[in-house]
């Protein structure tokens, strides 16, 4: 701890104060001034004309008078041994001041009647701390011009770097010189007289309290600092001491205050943090930092560029940005209000917003989501079909339907519609209201879901004994009716010859895995198992182990997936498909529960940010949003292998039977202990934009995801000569945290009268 009291001074942070009365500092004050190196700066004459305007704002002096004043005031008094001398060793210049209470008084003189002479005096007895040298040399910078304090007690350990210099006021002479030593040495010279006690070792457990009680207690505290168990630590310590805290964060003008002075049992951060061990918090990467900080600052209310930004730390940029603008706001605004809560007027605690954007509104472009299809056409039942020769009642056909059900589906839409019809056949539709979304371009994704589902019930029907004539329909993408079942006939033993009878036992536990263990390879017997399943001439299924080979990949599954964000469409279905929290999931029973994902805290926080659609469509402006790509690149790299399915045709009943394939192998995985997730978001993309002409792309995303295919295809299905169907990873990740829901299945089933 330094301080600019006598005996304790440091001469790189504080000039030497120098009394001409005193005969060894006039010895040295004479020796600087025949130093023709040292700059002198006298300027007491002037200095002296104003302090007499201050004793006599009443008369109008002119030029003249004031001048006999001045002589007259110096007839008594020597003017060199007048006042006080300051040396200023960083600058090599002696100043000639006024005595303190003088220099107080001309220095702050046009404060009155904003601050009165009364506070004035009020606030010269006020203790300050401010923790943090960024954001908090504004604060400390303002506060010292106004001189809205007596004391400033400041703490920082970090040197300048140039990257700093967008925001402190500071110059490239200063590089790597402590961020304190510059705050104090500016104070200092606006006000050599303003005690500053300096803490250079920054403030942790073993110095706090010093620093909030040292010489009196504080009698505001200013939080700045980016460390979060320090910015704990200050509040428990300052709610000990009742101290109030104000924060103020630099962006949309966001300023706390916490007034422990007369809440004591006020919650630290308003209540936002909820429990924490500061503990686990000493040693976050910038990223951590970040998920950690939202939860203080909350996610929905930053500003569209701030989410968009923190979407980058750790990606394009290493930390979260700041201005020059922003932070000045913040010293203005923390220190307006601090005078207030200094002189005693009723300042209230909570969370405060000096958003000049919302002040000053400029026109932006909007970007609007487009509206959900509400329609769905009527369904025309085929009239050709065989009346059903078993006719399960109500309760089994539910059970059935129920187990169908359990098929995955894209953002888990669950696009189906069963119709029961009288003659006993149950028909299979297209739900085209659940499924509308980017990925289910022409309805692929829906029909993949589809041929998993009749799978699940071609082997649950075999379970029970029930034969099937399954009739698929769909013969163009526009067909709303997909398949109709018959049911032949029931006997009472389960038809164990049906082909694979034996994956109904992987219904019930089949399921999209997204954790990302650490890489196991799949031995040759599981490699054959599953390739087994994938005989048909027409398909093909390929895979990759090697890592290179995976990396690759992921650089392409990332870059789609910042594709699909970019798209309106695809950014709504994200918006809409996840549910946030456990709540929203159980009450829909249907879309992505984000507790699927499993993400840690700083991805789940990222995710969050995309919620608003001006973060994504300020990425899509600036081609920027490359932390989008971070979360596939993870699933790639970690996966045993990745497998593609190809197909000769692109049409519905290949999708239909590529659906069937990839039901049975992940049955069969789940089965045997392997975990399954698709990776699909990148095919139904490729194909809507190589197919389409109206895709909803830019020029630009459309070269980037052309130029993605080409390096896809020097991956998997070299030459592109197949039509890609389903992308999949498998892994060895065990349990997943959560599954996901059903709808009810009475919901998805109507019975015909
Ligand atoms: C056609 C299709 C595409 C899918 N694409 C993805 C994907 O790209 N990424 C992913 O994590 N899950 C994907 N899934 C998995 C679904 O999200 C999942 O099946 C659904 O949420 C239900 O969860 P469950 O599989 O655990 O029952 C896809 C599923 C289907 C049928």
């Amino acid at each position: 701890m330094l301080a600019n009291s006598v005996g304790k001074r440091d001469l790189s942070v504080f000039p030497e104060l120098l009394n001409p009365e005193d005969s060894e500092d006039w010895k040295r004050i004479c020796d600087l001034r025949s130093n023709s190196t040292v700059f002198i700066s006298d300027e007491i004459f002037s200095q002296v004309s104003d302090l007499i305007k201050a004793n006599h704002p009443e008369s109008q002096l002119t030029k003249d008078q004031l001048g006999l004043r001045v002589e007259e005031f110096f007839a008594e008094i020597e003017s060199d041994k007048y006042g006080n001398w300051f040396y200023y060793p960083w600058k090599n210049v002696l100043v000639h001041l006024l005595p303190e209470e003088d220099f107080i008084k001309v220095r702050t003189i046009r404060n009155n009647y904003k601050i009165t002479p009364l506070e004035q005096e009020l606030l010269a007895k006020k203790k300050v701390g401010i923790v943090g040298l960024s954001v908090g040399q504004s604060v400390a910078l303002a506060m010292a011009l106004e001189r809205s304090c007596g004391e400033m007690r400041l703490a920082d350990f970090d040197t300048l770097e140039l990257s700093n210099l967008n925001r402190i006021k500071a110059g490239v002479t200063s590089l790597g010189v402590e961020k304190l030593v510059i705050a104090a040495r500016e104070i200092s010279e606006i006000d050599p007289y303003l005690k500053l006690t300096l803490f250079r070792e920054g403030v942790h457990e073993w110095n706090v309290e010093d620093f909030l009680t040292r010489d009196g207690v504080l009698d505001l505290l200013v939080d700045e600092c980016d460390s979060f168990d320090i910015k704990i630590l200050l509040r428990e310590k300052a709610k000990n001491h009742r101290i109030p805290v104000m924060m103020d964060t630099s962006d949309r003008g966001m300023l706390d205050i916490e007034r422990y002075d007369i809440e004591p049992d006020r919650k630290i951060f308003h209540g936002f943090l909820g429990e924490v061990d500061p503990e686990s918090l000493k040693s976050l990467s910038n990223t951590q930092k970040v998920a950690f900080g939202l939860k203080i600052t909350g996610l929905e209310t930053l500003s569209p560029r701030m989410k968009a930004s923190l979407l980058e730390v750790g990606q394009s940029i290493t930390s979260w940005p700041q201005l020059a603008s922003g932070v000045f706001l913040g010293g203005a605004s923390v220190s307006h209000v601090a005078r207030k809560l200094l002189i005693g007027e009723k300042v209230k605690s909570g969370r405060y917003y000096v958003d000049l954007d919302e002040l000053i509104p400029v026109e932006t472009e909007t970007f609007e989501i487009p509206a959900q299809i509400t329609t769905q056409s009527d369904y025309h039942l085929p009239t050709n079909i065989l009346p059903s020769g078993y006719l399960p009642d109500r309760n089994e056909l539910l059970e059935l339907v129920e187990h169908a059900n359990y098929a995955p589906s894209g953002g888990n839409v669950q696009p189906w519609i069963w119709i029961y019809d009288k003659r006993g056949v149950l028909h299979l539709i297209h739900d085209r209201v659940r499924s509308h979304s980017l990925l289910d371009y022409k309805g692929t994704g829906s029909l993949i879901a589809f041929g998993a589902a009749l799978e699940n019930l071609r082997l649950i029907c075999a379970q029970k004994g029930i034969e099937t004539e399954e009739i698929l329909h769909a013969n163009s993408f526009e067909d709303d009716l997909i398949a109709s079942i018959r049911f032949v006939s029931k006997s009472k033993e389960p038809r164990q010859k049906e082909k694979d009878f034996e994956l109904v036992n992987g219904i019930k536990i089949r399921c999209t895995n997204r954790k990302n263990p650490s890489r196991k390879l799949l031995d040759i017997h599981q490699m054959e198992s599953i390739k087994a399943f994938c005989q048909n001439p027409d398909f093909i299924l390929e895979e990759i182990q090697e890592m290179d080979q995976l990396e690759n990949l992921a650089k392409v599954i990332g870059g789609m997936d910042r594709m699909r964000l970019f798209h309106q469409q695809g950014l709504k279905d994200f918006i809409h498909e996840i549910r946030w929290n456990d709540q929203e999931a159980f009450e829909t029973k249907d879309g992505i529960d984000v507790a699927t994902l499993e993400l840690n805290g700083t991805e789940k926080a990222a995710m969050g940010l995309l919620k608003d659609p001006r973060t994504v469509s300020f990425f899509r402006k600036f081609f920027m949003g490359y932390g989008l790509t971070k979360i596939s690149k993870a699933t790639i790299t970690s996966s045993s292998a990745m497998f593609l399915l190809s197909g000769k045709d692109f049409s519905p009943k290949s999708y239909l039977q590529a659906g069937k394939i990839l039901q049975k192998i992940w049955l069969w995985t789940n089965l045997n202990g392997i975990s399954f997730q698709p990776v699909t978001a990148s095919l139904f993309i490729f194909h809507r934009v190589l197919k389409e002409n109206d895709h909803g792309f830019t020029e630009a995303e459309k070269k980037e995801i052309v130029e993605l295919k080409e390096s896809f295809n020097l991956i998997f299905n070299k030459g592109g000569k197949m039509e890609e169907l389903f992308m999949f990873r498998v892994n060895f990740a065990g349990e997943p945290t959560v599954r996901s829901f059903r709808r009810d299945v009475a919901q998805t089933l109507k019975f015909l009268d």
